[in-house]
């Protein structure tokens, strides 16, 4: 009996590693849970077509969206644990969701496997060009004395543009109306067209708007300016101290997922990472590429742990909660 046993464990440890070693033999998915155009989806596609020359295999980017990116995490980590189906995600999906869905479904943390961290963005005050405000001041004026509250396009309950809002709102006193889309590529479509008011958006997704004159910035929620945006100031140049967040995203995969099969898809993102036209691509949209020594699958998981302590405890006592 006992031979059985150990014969037993050796061909599965055996399938384990061979299963490893011949992979990747068919092609990746990246499950983006937000709308094609924006800014995750820019960043995984930029990133897929460079991990597949480390992969040796097709990279493919899938947008799954709905419910503040919840439901495209939720359909990746139901994926099998075979390093077929990558979940991009960011502070919103795979730690804000945990503290505002009542009803999530997985846990964001021993559900999930960590694989990389990914670059990270500032984010920024647009306005569509209607409104008459040139500076944070006059927008917050503008804002304070409307007689009902401003429209403010979302990615949805829980995404990065919602808890930006959120947290705007709780420093500025201002109350704000979301207007609740699958992404903000859509939610920018909108503004620039003045069917909404603002947004609190990733930098990364505004930057050629405002470039083009078709939307107005006015303060970034970093403490310093961002290089590829100079000319717009910081919050706390603008009059709006304490507002800072810095939205950054990530690489997870299925729990049970093989080590080896992790660091495979950790080596294929780094060396993406490292690619100097890759960074040009993604430094150009204001985006910050992560310190070298937080690029291991471990430094993503304690990471993560980290952002879910400091984050749910505010979201919590914004008291958002979606059942
Ligand atoms: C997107 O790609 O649409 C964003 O990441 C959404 C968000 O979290 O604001």
């Amino acid at each position: 009996m006992r031979k059985i046993v150990l014969a037993a464990l050796a061909v599965l440890a055996f399938s384990g590693t061979a299963v490893a070693q011949n992979y990747p033999s068919r092609p990746i998915t990246i499950i983006v849970p937000f709308s094609a155009g924006g800014p995750s989806d820019v960043m995984a596609r930029v990133l897929a077509e460079r991990m597949k020359t480390t992969l040796g295999e097709t990279v493919l980017v899938e947008n799954v969206t709905g419910a503040g990116g919840s439901i495209g995490v939720g359909r990746a980590l139901r994926s099998p644990p075979d390093g077929y189906t990558i979940s991009f995600g960011h502070l919103g999906t795979h730690v804000a969701n945990g503290a505002i869905y009542n009803k999530l479904g997985y846990d964001l943390v021993t559900d999930l496997e960590p694989v990389v961290l990914l670059p990270s963005n500032p984010m920024v005050l647009v306005s569509k060009n209607d409104v008459p405000a040139k500076s944070l001041k006059e927008l917050m004026d503008w804002l304070k004395a409307r007689p009902e509250p401003a429209t403010a396009g979302t990615a949805g309950a829980g995404s990065g543009s919602h808890i930006a809002a959120l947290y705007f709102e709780s420093i500025s006193g201002i109350k704000l109306q979301y207007v609740p889309y699958r992404g903000t590529g859509p939610a920018m479509n909108d503004l620039v067209a003045g069917q909404i008011d603002i947004i609190v958006d990733q930098l990364s997704n505004s930057i050629t708007q405002v470039r083009a004159g078709n939307i107005r910035a006015y303060a970034v929620t970093d403490s310093k300016r961002a290089s590829s945006a100079s000319d717009i100031p910081t919050t706390d140049e603008a009059g709006l101290p304490g507002f800072l967040m810095t939205l950054w995203s990530g690489m997870w995969v299925p729990r049970d997922t093989p080590k080896e099969i992790v660091a495979k898809l950790n080596a294929a993102a780094v060396d993406a990472l490292n690619d100097p036209a890759v960074r040009k691509q993604l430094e150009n949209l204001g985006l910050q590429m992560p310190p070298k020594d937080k690029l291991s699958p471990q430094a993503l998981g304690e990471w993560q742990k980290a952002e879910i302590a400091k984050w749910w405890p505010i979201i919590k006592a914004a008291n958002v909660k979606v059942d």
